[in-house]
């Protein structure tokens, strides 16, 4: 099922999610998903709160960073280790049209759980790494604005309160 996404001003966004104990049809329905409406929106990924669930798993499309590996989800992800920093334009489907310049790690290495309850570990660079770390912060409850400068963020204030707007409504 293609679900809708929170916009800014959602308190969900701000939790942080619980880490997955088991596989249940639950998860691997949420996983669904997940996947089916990160694609539909054209997204490199998802985390569960922006569907409104507080638990630990995003969906990632590499696809999206030019990586040719298909359309996953990872559950429960930690980090592990990060080299580089690299500044590039990033944007996030609970905000929709704005983008702002942000630093992240140049790469990347995660632990996680996969659908089959597997443990895995992923290694990414460049735009996929960007996204996996943007997805395990959402997991947090950090969003990507968190990271920019008092003046850029008192710059977007006006667009950001008419996202509060917006979810209130219940809009797309
Ligand atoms: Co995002």
């Amino acid at each position: 099922m293609v679900r809708r996404i929170l916009l800014y001003g959602n308190p969900l966004l701000r939790s942080s999610a619980r880490s997955v104990e088991k596989i249940s049809p639950e998860l691997l329905s949420l996983m669904d998903d997940l996947l089916n409406t990160m694609i539909k929106r054209d997204g490199i990924g998802l985390a569960a709160n922006q569907i409104g669930e507080t638990v630990a798993v995003f969906a990632i499309n590499p696809q999206a960073a030019d990586v040719d590996a298909p359309p996953t989800c990872i559950i429960n992800p930690r980090i592990i280790t990060n080299e580089g920093t690299v500044e590039a334009e990033e944007g996030c489907l609970s905000f929709p049209d704005i983008y702002e310049v942000i630093p992240r790690p140049e790469m990347v290495k995660i632990k996680g759980v996969n659908r089959e309850g597997k443990e895995i570990e992923l290694t990414a660079t460049g735009l996929l790494a960007r996204a996996i770390v943007h997805e395990i912060e959402h997991l947090q409850g950090v969003l990507f604005i968190d990271h920019l400068s008092e003046l850029r963020r008192r710059l977007l204030t006006p667009r950001l309160k008419e996202l509060e707007e917006l979810e209130r409504k219940g809009c797309e």
